[in-house]
């Protein structure tokens, strides 16, 4: 299911013990936690790209909080995987919303971003699914066809790889942060649904949109771990206990015929 990330090659990989091989015997070890960095030198414009440790590190206590949980149930009632799905998360970061789902619902999980310590923290805590590190914004580093449902929640949006990986038939969630998202701590955003819908045709169609939103009351540090998982400029400083909306537009895509 994997192909080698290797330019011009791309053939698939085999799993031995502790690490995959291509038939031109590039080879890629298996971490301790049990992940595989699939990333090219190519492919990453900085030594250490995508979410920093402390961001990753900073999601995940938001995520386990519980704070997030609401909208983890929208996800998976919109999703409705069945046990016998596959399912790619793009820009999975610490893998709570793959993580969790794929445990509730036994399907097999594949969690791709292109951050170290996110993948890393993914696969410490969820080790019953594949964590790979890549670059989702430009090959993914799987056979076609390899999925029957894909998950990008506030992460990468790469319709051609999407569509290429996706079983004909399948289905494609985003989730895009909604205008009112954070809106105490940046006031009011834009609107991102019909530019995101356009993003994905032709390729797709949508099937289904909604709403999923949620209050918490968030104290000091909960708070600043807002600050330091969030990239867009955040107007509390310094951090200090208040109600924080959360708030995903969701969008049910299938593949176009
Ligand atoms: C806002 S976070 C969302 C993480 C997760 N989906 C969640 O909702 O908790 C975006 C994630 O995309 C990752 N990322 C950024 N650029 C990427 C790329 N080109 N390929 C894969 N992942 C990427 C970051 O490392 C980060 O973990
Ligand atoms: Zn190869």
């Amino acid at each position: 299911m994997l192909l080698c990330p290797v330019r011009d090659c791309q053939q698939p990989l085999h799993r031995e013990d502790r690490r995959w091989l291509c038939p031109r015997s590039h080879s890629f070890d298996i971490a301790r936690s049990g992940y595989v960095n699939l990333l090219q030198p190519q492919d990453r414009r900085s030594k250490n790209p995508g979410d920093t440790a402390e961001a990753v590190a900073a999601r995940r206590r938001l995520h386990h909080s519980g704070v997030t949980a609401p909208l983890l149930h929208a996800i998976g009632s919109l999703l409705a995987p069945a046990s016998h799905d596959t399912v790619l998360d793009a820009g999975c970061g610490d893998g709570f919303y793959l993580g969790s789902l794929s445990l509730l619902h036994g399907f097999q999980a594949t969690g791709i971003d292109i951050s170290i310590p996110a993948i890393d923290l993914a696969a410490r805590r969820y080790p019953h699914c594949h964590w790979l590190v890549a670059n989702a914004d430009r090959v993914i580093p799987c056979v076609g066809e390899s999925f029957s449902k894909i998950l990008s929640i506030t992460a990468r949006m790469n319709p051609p790889e999407f569509r290429r990986v996706l079983r004909p038939g399948g289905q494609l969630l985003v989730a895009i942060p909604s205008p009112i998202d954070l809106i105490e701590l940046r006031g009011p955003s834009r609107d991102r649904v019909g530019r995101t819908i356009q993003s994905f045709a032709p390729l797709f169609t949508l099937q289904h949109q909604q709403r999923a939103t949620t209050t918490a009351p968030l104290d000091a540090g909960a708070v600043r771990d807002l600050q330091h998982a969030t990239y867009r400029p955040l107007q509390s400083q310094p951090a200090e206990a208040m109600q924080v909306t959360f708030s995903l537009d969701l969008l049910l895509f299938a593949t176009a015929p």
